[in-house]
């Protein structure tokens, strides 16, 4: 269970959140439980969340190691704050900041070498949907995003289905319909590494989660977790989506 907190919480909120959100989570050990806060609010959360098995990852990062590239952060800085996960090419990421599967593969590359696990995000939009293109969709952008991965490295990406008309708009996908595109990932995923990978492979959904429709989604055997936005804001909610 994963919350993106995007663009919202400061240091001093971070704190605050950890307090409420540790007790609520402290005997949840049937999931791994991920918080990915503004990368600001990053020590902060290490902090926060020492000793406990929350885990902290970034929202973004870029590929090289170092350098002259104003604003980024490196896979190794995110790594050396304490965070063992990284968020790749949300939907707001490709949409807003102009990142594609190109862009996906660099970085996912970077964060595996880098010792980070990456959450690689895919997910149509709404005309895709209404035009029938969701499994060409999500064909392109796993293909690019993960087609020069070796075996040994699929294994340690994590997938999110995140279909960008149900992002923060309120329109949950049914669970049907997003076990129905997982189904899709996975055979993807069962062409190009093998029947193995494809049972092993966890695939997240996002859009729209919450503490409401959290089980009728994980009572699907497609849905492995979720990806969680504003409702991994208030630690009662996240904490009821953690504790489904
Ligand atoms: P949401 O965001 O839960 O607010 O829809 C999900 C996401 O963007 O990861």
């Amino acid at each position: 269970m994963a919350g993106n907190w995007k663009m919202y919480r400061t240091p001093g909120e971070t704190g605050a959140f950890f307090e409420k959100f540790k007790p609520l989570v402290a005997n949840s050990t049937h999931c791994e439980i991920v918080i990915c806060p503004p990368f600001v609010d990053i020590p902060a959360a290490i902090d926060a969340s020492h000793g406990t098995h929350i885990q902290i990852g970034g929202q973004n990062l870029f590929w090289a190691k170092e350098g002259a590239y104003t604003g980024e952060i490196s896979a190794n800085m995110l790594k050396a704050a304490g965070s063992k996960w990284v968020i790749v090419a949300h939907s707001e990421r490709r949409q807003y900041f102009g990142e594609t599967e190109e862009t996906a593969n660099k970085k996912i590359d970077a964060a595996l070498e880098s010792g980070l696990t990456p959450i690689y995000c895919v997910g149509e939009r709404l005309h895709h949907r209404e035009g029938n293109q969701t499994n060409q969709i999500l064909e392109t952008q796993c293909a690019g995003g993960w087609d020069k991965l070796t075996p040994e490295q699929f294994s340690r990406i994590v997938i999110a289905y995140e279909p960008v008309w149900a992002i923060g708009t309120g329109k949950v996908a049914t669970p049907e319909m997003a076990a129905d595109a997982h189904r899709c990932i996975r055979e993807l995923v069962r062409k190009k590494f093998g029947p193995d990978a494809a049972a092993s492979c966890r695939i997240l959904y996002g859009g729209s989660v919450k503490p409401d429709n959290i089980r009728g989604l994980m009572a699907q055997p497609e849905i492995d977790g979720a990806l969680v936005g504003g409702a991994s804001l208030e630690a009662a909610s996240f904490a009821s989506i953690v504790n489904f």
